[in-house]
């Protein structure tokens, strides 16, 4: 039996990887290791928690001795690193934090994996989540390949730049058997709704204002979090040790598009006169340092790995307004509490 470290499993994209692996490996056994902040939530997992080879271990990847520890009592074959802070717009509030976990974590991770295979590296393999953002920003033309040269803007890409080039130096100079891929958006099931699809969903449904940040300009790349998940089994599994690959939807959305075909689909669905949601588009002040376009050339995975997206947005988005709309209990429990503050302060300042 292989033993499997995800770390993050209780977020929104590591839920999703935790699922797949532990239905579709009943050989391996997986390990979800996560902190549980605000953005962790074991609810995400209800329908495999108690699944044979499915471990969860609360706890902190900057805790150096407490990863030494577990890494020590269970012998990891493989480590998907997934846990971050990942919200740009706290990023800008708290950057100290995203140094914390997204960098120090990492490098912790890196060590205690470095020491556990250091006699025998072979058939071991570190996989590394990471973001289309540590590109930076792109102009009307061109897509981000993997010899795209770093640029990160904001303090979150720049933690995550810096966490890339940390795996990347683990390999080079320990041989650590590291694998990388930088992803584009993703939306689906289980976001946390401070980003922007669920955040957009959660407000219409309450009849809030929508509040686009700047002129809703900004172009962003859509890939569904099942499709990512299939990807990083994939990558995980057949990637090569040293190499990066770029994984995305070929889906490319201007951010007011995207609002209005979900204003218009969620006006169907709740049985609104067409157009009433448009009426809660509120444009508000822009976010500090707002990368323009991402885009990303997702070929070197097709081509090398025959990955290609599983679903087309419309459908996708589809499929993801309806479990919000759904998941009611699910939805109200991670926007009582806590978010209320967090929304006040981010979104009253904008206005
Ligand atoms: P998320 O914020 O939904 O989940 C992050 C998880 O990490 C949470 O469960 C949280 O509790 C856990 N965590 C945070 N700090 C921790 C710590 N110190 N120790 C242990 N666990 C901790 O994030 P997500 O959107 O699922 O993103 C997962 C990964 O994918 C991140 O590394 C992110 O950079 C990357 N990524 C995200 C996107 C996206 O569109 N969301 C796109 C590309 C790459
Ligand atoms: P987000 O979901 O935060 O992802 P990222 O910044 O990592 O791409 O934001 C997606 C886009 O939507 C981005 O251009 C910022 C914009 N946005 C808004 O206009 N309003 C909002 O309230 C949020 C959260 C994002």
């Amino acid at each position: 039996m292989k033993n499997i470290l995800i770390t993050g499993g209780a977020g929104f994209i590591g839920s999703h990887v935790v699922r797949l692996f532990v239905n579709n490996y009943p050989e391996y056994k997986i390990v979800n290791l996560d902190k549980l902040t605000y953005a962790g939530n074991l609810a995400n997992l209800k329908d495999i928690e108690n699944k044979a080879n499915y471990e969860f271990v609360k706890g902190d990847i900057v805790d150096c001795d407490f990863i030494l520890r577990l890494f020590g009592k269970h012998h990891f074959d493989g480590v998907i690193h997934l846990a971050a802070e990942s919200h740009v717009d706290r990023s800008i509030s708290n950057p100290t934090e995203f140094v914390f976990t997204n960098v120090i974590g990492t490098v912790n991770l890196l060590n205690a994996a470095k020491n556990i295979w250091k006699d025998k590296p072979e058939g071991k393999r570190f996989y590394h989540i990471s973001t289309d953002e540590v590109y930076g920003s792109l102009g009307n033309g061109g897509m981000f390949t993997e010899e795209t040269a770093y640029d990160p803007h904001s303090p979150y890409s720049a933690s995550k730049a810096s966490s890339d080039h940390f795996v990347r130096a683990y390999h080079d100079t320990f041989g650590l058997p590291t694998v990388i891929s930088n992803c584009s958006n993703n939306y689906g099931s289980y976001q946390f709704p401070e980003k922007l699809i669920p955040l957009f969903i959660n407000n219409i449904k309450n009849k809030k204002p929508l509040p686009v940040y700047g002129k809703g300009e900004n172009v962003r790349d859509w890939l569904w979090v099942v499709d990512h998940a299939r990807a990083i089994d994939l990558i995980f599994h057949k990637g090569e040790v040293g190499e990066t690959y770029n994984i995305g939807g070929f889906n490319e959305w201007i951010n007011i598009d995207l609002i209005r075909l979900i204003c218009c689909k969620m006006d169907e669905k709740l049985g609104r006169s067409k157009g009433d949601s448009e009426k809660l588009i509120t444009f508000v002040k822009d976010r500090a340092g707002h990368d323009l376009r991402y885009a990303i050339d997702a070929t070197k995975l097709k081509n090398e790995l025959g990955w290609e997206p599983s679903l087309q947005f419309e459908e996708g988005i589809e499929l993801t307004i309806d479990w919000y709309l759904e998941n009611t209990e699910w939805l109200e429990n991670v926007t009582s509490g806590d978010y209320k503050n967090y929304y006040k302060k981010q979104y009253n300042q904008r206005s």
